[in-house]
């Protein structure tokens, strides 16, 4: 029978109570002698858990946002082969994962001699392990020691490249989805920083194809973007100008959006809505409760209305897994907050279990939270739909860009007195303009439509909300 090899955290220095950022792996699934089982990442350090042999993977024992330290189990492998000369290697081994070392290790060689340096040594002898590659994980490491059972050969050129970058370079990259290998390193001793993985991430959206002809040819495969380079232009020609630095949210959500805008086809559908009657009751209640601290807002009322549409078209609350959608049954909702350091989301959690009122207070204040940037990261993720609303300042329509992994934003501009036919005469209508942007891979355009009617229909006559 083959053995069953539970993987232990190894000796990650003295650290407890690490986060689990990432798990890579699911019962059943084959996994690569080395190849990665979670990523941990503290403060100063992110580390990966390899598998110390190939094999099948019969239990997770450990999840994303679990606290961790040196010892805790991390998963049981069923190994396809004897375990190699593990210490006092019984059936049901025990085996501390070889520790896959700290990125900010000030000692970790250059991404430019990684690669030689980091051969996978064959010793059976724990003490021989000085340098190893993870071969399937999401990124690479090199171990100052490690223990226990050394992984099997790899072939020189499917060594990943080990790269030095610290926790936030490399959640920046997870979050854009920057492979670290390929991207050349400015920082001392050969760290990758920020902004060359911001700078990797332009050039990759700039990449010239053919651009000296003029017509550039498609990407092999249909992959890739074919763009024009990025005009070059010495403003300071045209007249006097200052150049000011991108605030820190600017410069974060640029990317998210840029990477939004260009990966997700989207279509912008348009609504509008008759809040006549949701007005005047607002606008009662906020008079009955004058001298009370309840103020109702147009944008709880949104919230209201979206979840119970969401709730009728699953579909805009999900987001796509490679093949698969998810569908959440739980209803999130981010709101875009208008701050002086730029745009952030802050999102309501289970709005559906929620009272107007209390969308209105937990939304006032998370909006004051915002604006005085002290949003904690978790006050600001999860949502599973999202609404800008722009209609305290103005406007018509807009096209929102969807917020990854979300499928759909509303966009929603200021309310106007228009006249609408009633099949006799035009009466003044108060007419919320609404715009959903839809990711097209999920939500079609009938769906949308039909979404955004609903809504309009929940938000034109509340009592529709009870049914
Ligand atoms: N039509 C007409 N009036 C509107 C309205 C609409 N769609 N939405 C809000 N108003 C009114 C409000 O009723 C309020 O008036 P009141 O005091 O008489 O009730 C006034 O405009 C100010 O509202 P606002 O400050 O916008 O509050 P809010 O609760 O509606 O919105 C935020 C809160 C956080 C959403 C909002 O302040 C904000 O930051 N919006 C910008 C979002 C953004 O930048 N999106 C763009 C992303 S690209």
């Amino acid at each position: 029978m083959s053995e069953l090899i539970e993987v232990r955290v190894p000796d990650i220095g003295d650290y407890a109570d690490v986060p689990v950022i990432d798990v890579y792996v699911a019962v059943g699934d084959a996994i690569a002698a080395d190849g990665a089982l979670a990523t941990l990442e503290s403060d100063k350090a992110t580390m990966d858990i390899p598998a110390p042999v190939a094999g099948i993977v019969r239990e997770v024992l450990l999840k994303v946002g679990d606290r961790v330290a040196q010892g805790a189990r991390v998963a049981l492998i069923e190994a396809a082969a004897p375990a190699q000369a593990a210490p006092a290697a019984s059936a049901d081994a025990a085996i501390t994962a070889a520790p896959v070392a700290t990125s900010m290790a000030a000692t970790a060689p250059a991404p430019a001699t990684a690669a030689s340096s980091s051969a996978v040594s064959t010793s059976s002898s724990p003490a021989a392990v000085t340098a190893q590659v993870s071969g399937s994980g999401p990124q690479a490491f090199v171990s100052s020691a490690a223990t226990a059972i050394a992984p099997p050969p790899v072939e020189a050129a499917a060594a990943p490249v080990a790269t030095h970058a610290s926790p936030s370079v490399r959640k920046l990259a997870r979050e854009l989805g920057v492979d670290l290998t390929r991207v050349p390193a400015s920082g001392p001793k050969g760290r990758i920083l920020a902004d060359d993985v911001t700078a990797w991430v332009k050039s990759a959206l700039q990449a010239p194809a053919a651009a000296e002809t003029g017509s550039p040819a498609p990407a092999a495969g249909g992959a890739g973007l074919t763009l024009a380079p990025w005009p070059q232009v010495d403003f300071a020609k045209y007249g006097p100008v200052d150049s000011v630095p991108l605030s820190r949210i600017k410069k974060m959500s640029g990317a998210n959006l840029a990477r939004n805008w260009v990966m997700i086809p989207a279509v912008t559908y348009h609504e509008d809505a008759d809040i006549t009657a949701l007005e005047e009751f607002r606008q009662q209640i906020n008079r009955e409760n004058a001298k009370g601290n309840i103020k109702l807002t147009l944008l709880a009322f949104l919230i209201k209305s979206s979840v119970a549409a969401l709730q009728r078209f699953p579909e805009l609350n999900s987001s796509l897994d490679g093949d698969a959608l998810i569908l959440k049954k739980y209803y999130h909702i981010g709101f875009a907050a208008d701050t002086p350091h730029g745009l952030v989301v802050p999102v309501i959690r289970d709005a559906g279990g929620k009272s107007l009122a209390e969308l209105a207070s937990e939304a006032g204040a998370l909006a004051d939270k915002a604006r005085a940037g002290k949003l904690a990261p978790a006050e600001m993720s999860g949502a599973s739909f999202t609404i800008s609303s722009l209609g305290g300042i103005g406007g018509t329509a807009f096209s929102p860009i969807v917020n990854a992994p979300e499928v759909a934003i509303l966009g929603v501009n200021k309310a106007a007195m228009k006249p609408v036919w009633n099949g006799e005469t035009f009466e003044p209508r108060l007419t919320l303009p609404l715009s959903l942007s839809a990711d097209h891979r999920v939500v079609d355009g009938a769906l949308a439509t039909r979404f955004l009617a609903h809504l309009a229909g929940l938000l034109a006559d509340l009592r529709r909300l009870l049914l």
